[in-house]
């Protein structure tokens, strides 16, 4: 079912191919940067060395929370998710930077301060829950590098940073997904680029789209051991259950960022001797295509990366609206400039032309 047109991303689910703006995701995962790939996004083109050095200036020099947003965050109950919290914090940029929120081209500027901040409200977030020391402004970081450095309150690796820059790259867009698709349906009426990223991130919290990775570390976590994934596979499927980082709307074969991220993995938990998620993944991989010809999609192997940095699960997907905050944003800039209010029908079902019965006579 096509919704509409679009030049930002192209997905070949027969042969699992993925493009941003004509470019294979497998040469950006390999070539690029996070900045850069944001650029390409927001603009249809990679950029020359002066416009992508002064994005990273302004992506470093944006990443400040505004004081009434910090005094917001710290009343935020300690049980509120860190997606309900990202919600919040992003509505609330509207109102405390409403001159960001025009819906025309000029929203470029917003797309620029979500992307800068959200990586400052995620480490808020976390160090706000560890009682650790407030952010330092680290215009010596890239935006990979900063990520880290936010939630886990070091400096991370060279090794570690690329994986991040890597799999931010392969987050960012994904064509019409859900969240994608909610932005666009908010951008359509002329509403703002904040109500249509607080749409988006609504959206993706939901297990069945951006929730799946969190979900799989349960997952893992429950079978323990690579002799007990059979065991735990047969019984979720008996009882019709999903199976988290598997599946797709539009692959049907494998997901190709699933096959970088997968390599990522094994990479990462050889560097810091822990291969246990990977392996883990690997059989739980291959049972499933057995048995239900499913192949992973990218939330499979995402929690084993960010796991093994030390990030808590129940920031794997307030990671992923950090880098889909670019392809959410580009697809909002694109509605702005052909707009058209998005509006399907519906195939009606129900009844027609019922009897109104007054309710003295409704037994
Ligand atoms: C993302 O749209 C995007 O591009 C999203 C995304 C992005 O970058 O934005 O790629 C990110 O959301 C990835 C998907 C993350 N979600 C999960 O991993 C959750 C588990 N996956 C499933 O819920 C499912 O695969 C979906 C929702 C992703 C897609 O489901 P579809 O296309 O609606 O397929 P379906 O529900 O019609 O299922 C078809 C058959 C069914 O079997 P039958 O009932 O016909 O016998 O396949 C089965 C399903 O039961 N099936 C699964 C399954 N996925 C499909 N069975 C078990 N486990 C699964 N994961």
């Amino acid at each position: 079912m096509v919704a509409l047109e679009s030049r930002i991303c192209f997905i070949d689910g027969k042969r699992g191919r993925l493009l941003y703006q004509g470019y294979d995701i497998r040469d950006l995962a390999e070539r690029s940067t996070f900045e850069e790939v944001a650029y390409l996004l927001w603009n249809g083109r990679l950029p020359k060395a002066p416009e992508l050095s002064e994005l990273s200036g302004r992506l470093k020099d944006r990443r400040a929370l505004p004081p009434p947003l910090v005094e917001e965050l710290d009343r935020a109950p300690p049980t509120a998710g860190p997606m309900d919290v990202v919600r919040t914090a992003v509505s609330s940029l509207a109102m405390f930077e409403p001159g960001e929120t025009r819906a025309d081209a000029s929203a470029i500027a917003g797309a620029e301060r979500l992307t800068a901040v959200l990586p400052s409200i995620l480490g808020h977030l976390q160090r706000r829950r560890l009682g650790l020391p407030p952010l330092r402004p680290r215009p010596d970081l890239s935006h990979a590098a900063y990520l880290l450095y936010a939630i886990l309150d070091r400096d991370p690796s060279e090794l570690e940073t690329r994986a991040m820059d890597v799999a931010l790259i392969l987050h960012a867009d994904h064509e019409l997904n859900a969240s994608t698709f909610a932005a666009r349906v908010t951008a359509s009426t002329l509403s703002d680029l904040y109500s249509a990223v607080t749409s988006a991130i609504g959206t993706l919290k939901g297990p069945l789209h951006g929730g799946a990775n969190e979900r799989v570390l349960e997952l893992l976590d429950e079978i323990g051991s690579p002799d007990r994934v059979e065991e735990v596979v047969h019984a979720k499927l008996a009882r019709k259950e999903r199976l988290m980082g598997f599946g797709h709307r539009v692959y049907k074969v494998e997901d190709p960022r699933a096959a970088i991220l997968r390599e990522w993995s094994r990479r990462i938990g050889e560097a810091k001797g822990n291969l246990r998620y990977y392996e883990l993944l690997r059989r739980l991989e291959d049972v499933v295509h057995r048995e239900k010809r499913l192949y992973p999609n990218v939330d499979l192997y995402s929690g084993s990366v960010y796991a093994l940095f030390g990030i808590p699960a129940d920031l794997f997907t307030p990671i992923f609206a950090a880098s889909r905050i670019t392809g959410w944003t580009a697809h909002v800039l694109e509605e702005y400039q052909d707009l058209r209010l998005i509006r399907p029908t519906a195939r009606y079902i129900g009844a027609v032309d019922l009897p109104y019965l007054p309710i003295a006579q409704r037994n």
